[in-house]
């Protein structure tokens, strides 16, 4: 029988658990399109459940859901397993930590030394430390993944690579926060204030219960530094982002006013020869004047105009798909 591909899972959240049910669910479909996909380590932030033959994902899902943790205490943390467990894939799912990347950063650096692909939907080692990280990956011929980063389950990546194919972007903007979003749409429709609006959406699970990086334009930068190195080929870190204004000091009667001119505000994410993020007054027109969770972008091809992409991708199911799709394409070279 082939050689199955390892991996082991850092972070088991919304996203890490949904991933985990969808490679249970689909194992003998994953299995006829890659081979075997074995999950040989899990990690939280407490403890760690590991297996060379592979973890039993139904067990570890159990055992979060009873007692908050994937094993029990005392077992290596994220980084020892790393470096303790044979594996392929390192498939880093935890939460977006410090502004310095960390603990992401190292974990992602001690995988790609020791010979692992890494697929990561945590984008703040990306965003803090893009070109050390590929510049590592690529030297030991390795993949780094990142598609579920930005726009979780939207296909930003794929459709820039598809525009650049025999054109090339000049300038993106994007609508990248859908937290943020979300907050402004009900501002403008039910014209209540951000405090009031934000709590509506940490109650639908569209708001984490700290939105400071969101609503402060931090999780808006990271993807646009993201974007503008994968797409631009810059090689652009969060501390290269100038200006970063969030949605914080909005208030209602801005809101109402700006409404009343028939436009909308928006956290607008721009990378061309600088990343930065500001808020706009959008025309309700404009394609990237989306309402709710949504996400858009807007291509600007040297060639061939703007192009634009957009819809709901945020959430466990669309970000774990997103983060399939990255660990499947690394199967498919590893088959080859
Ligand atoms: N949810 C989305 O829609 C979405 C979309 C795109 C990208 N993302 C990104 O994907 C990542 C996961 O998101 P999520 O929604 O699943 O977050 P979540 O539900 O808050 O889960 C985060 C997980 O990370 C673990 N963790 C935190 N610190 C850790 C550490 N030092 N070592 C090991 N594990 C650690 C947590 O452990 P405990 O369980 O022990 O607390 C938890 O299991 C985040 O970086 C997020 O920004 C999420």
């Amino acid at each position: 029988m082939a050689r199955a591909l390892r991996l082991i899972l850092v972070g088991f959240g919304t996203v890490g658990q949904t991933l985990a049910r969808q490679l249970l669910a689909r194992r003998d479909e994953i299995s006829r399109r890659v081979g075997r996909v074995l999950v040989v380590g899990v990690a939280d932030s407490r403890s760690s459940a590991s297996n060379r033959e592979g973890v039993d994902l139904a067990k570890v899902i159990r055992s979060k859901k009873r007692t908050g943790r994937v094993g029990e205490l005392g077992t290596p943390e994220a980084l020892e397993l790393i470096r303790e467990v044979d594996a392929d894939v390192l498939v880093e799912l935890a939460s977006a930590g410090g502004t310095d990347g960390e603990p992401g950063l190292s974990r992602i650096g001690r995988a790609l030394n020791s010979g692992m692909h890494v697929v990561s939907s945590n984008k703040m080692p990306l965003a803090v430390a893009y070109a050390f990280l590929m510049g590592r990956a690529r030297g030991r011929d390795l993949a780094l993944k990142y598609g579920a980063c930005v726009g979780g389950g939207i296909p930003f990546f794929e459709f820039a690579d598809a525009c650049t194919a025999a054109d090339s972007i000049r300038r993106i903007d994007g609508v990248l926060n859908a937290t943020s979003t979300y907050v402004l749409t009900r501002m403008e429709q039910k014209g209540i204030s951000m405090d009031e609006a934000l709590a509506e959406a940490q109650g639908l699970g569209y708001a984490e219960t700290d939105p400071s990086m969101d609503i402060g334009g931090v999780d808006a930068a990271c993807k646009i530094v993201i974007l503008g190195n994968h797409i631009l080929g810059k090689s652009f870190s969060l501390k290269d982002v100038k200006g970063m204004d969030g949605i914080a000091e909005v208030t209602a009667a801005r809101v109402g006013a700006t409404k009343t001119r028939k436009k909308k505000i928006r956290m607008v994410a721009t990378v061309d020869t600088t990343p930065r993020v500001s808020l706009a007054e959008l025309p309700q027109t404009d394609p990237l004047a989306v309402d709710g969770p949504v996400q858009a972008a807007k291509f600007q091809c040297v060639s061939s105009g703007a192009k634009f992409i957009g819809g709901e991708g945020a959430g466990g199911l669309s970000t774990s798909l997103a983060v399939l799709r990255d660990v499947l394409a690394i199967g498919d070279l590893e088959r080859r």
